[in-house]
């Protein structure tokens, strides 16, 4: 069955969720504030890179099934609105800002009466804290036929497309979590042909939908900073975390996956869904229960003091030190660099003095857009010339792939460190590299530290490759 639908808010999430609409068969209309955008996207210019979906998009104008517009009355016509809008960090504090999802519910409140009170089913996408959905619905009901549900979402970037159309699962939060709700068959029409392929759809209250995808995240990030926290203790005792990430991932209960340590997490989503979801348990009463984030957020945060700090050993000094960056989005495969790891490194380095270069395969557009300035360099090979010390920040394939060897003639001195873990320490020390990484030993066969984590006072460079004992310039205990 072709239904109308309306994606509100075409960002990330919203974009590909009406390219991937269209792609159902759907007719679909894709609302956004940012009138450049909207032009973007009907031209057939995809606005921020992600594998796959710049042929959905061309694929959805090319059927006539998907078109963009900024005016809300064009919205009147659609059966089903789904809610793609950003729930941003409140700039005042942790939790999440809903006034974008405010301002649409109003806005689609006043073109819905020209409905004549015919079915109307609005389902947010958004991440939102518990209650959100409730508060929500006692607005927009007010509108004759119009009903609320929330179907949170859980795509990846760098795998939204495939996300969207093959989820894992699909979560409905209906108000009492009724399976017989009529929204329930509303939302099963529109996604007909991804329920036929076998995907689990789980109905459940508006609570609960909210708590699903804010826990997903909490449970990731935690993960992640855990294998941190322990890639710290390597650290101190001269241990390489990859070897006990390895045997750990191997354990069933475990599983190997979110368990890479490196410079942590960023982007649009994990650091700002956390605090949320804390901020949140606090309004409830219960912010005990979920005070450990706090902790998860600083080791994450700690891990990019250490890469700084670390860069400062290794060169002894930042002051007017040449220092590429490979990489500047959050991750590989986007060129999202919202709370991006490598660009705040990138940015900490250049405060203090380095003359950093950074280039990425695709987020030099976004990041020079965040900070203005930044050397940027697209070309892998010109951005490595003559640098005294490369960081790889992001894991790029390009990058995981890199020849020591070639290289090594490329650089004025061949020093690295690897952020990500991703790099074989041996071929590129056998490449004559000077090699550091998070987590992992300075050399080879690391001797057992005498007295770990004792020392006290700064130390001088020499000193700063003894496993457990270093205090960094900026004061920061960072243990080689
Ligand atoms: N990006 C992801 O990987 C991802 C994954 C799962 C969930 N989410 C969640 O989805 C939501 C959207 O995330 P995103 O990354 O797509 O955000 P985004 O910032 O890329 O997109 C939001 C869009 O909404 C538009 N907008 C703002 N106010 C509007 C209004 N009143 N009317 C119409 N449009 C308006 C903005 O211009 C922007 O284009 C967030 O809650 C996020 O946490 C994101």
């Amino acid at each position: 069955m072709t239904l109308r639908i309306s994606v509100i808010g075409i960002g990330y999430l919203g974009a590909v969720h009406a390219a991937s609409m269209a792609e159902l068969g759907h007719e679909v209309i894709g609302l956004d504030v940012d009138r450049d955008r909207v032009a973007a996207l009907q031209a057939g210019h995809a606005p921020f890179h992600e594998p796959g979906f710049d042929e959905l998009l061309q694929r959805g104008l090319d059927s006539g099934r998907l078109r963009f517009t900024s005016d809300y009355a064009e919205l009147a016509d659609a059966d089903v609105h789904f809610l793609g809008l950003g729930t941003p960090q409140l700039a005042d504090g942790m939790g999440a800002d809903l006034g974008h999802l405010r301002s649409a519910i109003a806005s689609l409140t006043e073109v819905l009466p020209a409905r004549g009170g015919a079915p109307t089913l609005v389902v947010g996408k958004s991440t939102v804290p518990a209650g959100t959905s409730r508060e929500l619905a006692a607005t927009l009901e007010q509108v004759d036929g119009a009903r609320l549900m929330w179907n949170p979402e859980f795509l990846r970037e760098g795998f939204a497309v495939q996300d969207t159309l093959v989820p894992d699962r699909l979560v409905y939060g209906v108000p009492s979590g009724d399976e017989q709700d009529e929204r329930v068959a509303m939302l099963d029409a529109v996604y007909a042909p991804i329920l036929e392929r076998g995907v689990t759809r789980l109905v459940m209250g508006y609570e609960a939908a909210e708590l699903v995808k804010a826990s997903a995240n909490a449970f990731l990030a935690t993960k992640i900073s855990f294998i941190n926290a322990v890639a710290e203790m390597c650290e101190a005792t001269g241990a390489d975390v990859t070897d006990v990430s390895r045997a750990l991932g191997m354990d069933d209960r475990i599983g190997a996956k979110f368990l890479r340590a490196g410079l942590g997490f960023g982007g649009g989503c994990l650091p700002k869904d956390i605090r949320a979801f804390l901020a949140s348990a606090e309004d409830h009463g219960v912010g005990d229960a979920l005070g450990f984030l706090r902790e998860v957020d600083a080791v994450n945060g700690r891990r990019r003091t250490r890469m700084v700090a670390l860069a400062e050993e290794t060169l002894g000094g930042l002051e007017g030190r040449r220092i590429t960056v490979l990489g500047a989005a959050f991750k590989p495969d986007s060129d999202d660099v919202r709370d991006s790891p490598a660009l705040e490194v990138a940015s900490r380095l250049r405060a203090a003095g380095a003359r950093v270069t950074v280039t990425d395969p695709e987020a030099l557009r976004t990041a020079q857009r965040r900070i203005p300035g930044l050397c940027t360099v697209p070309d892998t090979q010109d951005a490595l010339r003559d640098a005294e010390l490369v960081l790889l920040l992001t894991e790029w394939r390009e990058y995981r792939d890199l020849d020591p060897v070639a290289t090594a003639d490329l650089v004025a001195s061949p020093r690295i460190i690897d952020g990500r873990a991703v790099l074989d320490p041996q071929a590129w020390r056998e490449a004559g590299w000077e090699f550091r990484a998070l987590g992992r030993p300075d050399s080879e066969a690391p001797e057992a530290p005498q007295n770990p984590g004792s020392s006290e006072g700064p130390v001088s460079s020499d000193e700063a490759i003894t496993p457990g004992r270093v205090l960094s310039p900026s004061g920061v205990r960072v243990p080689a």
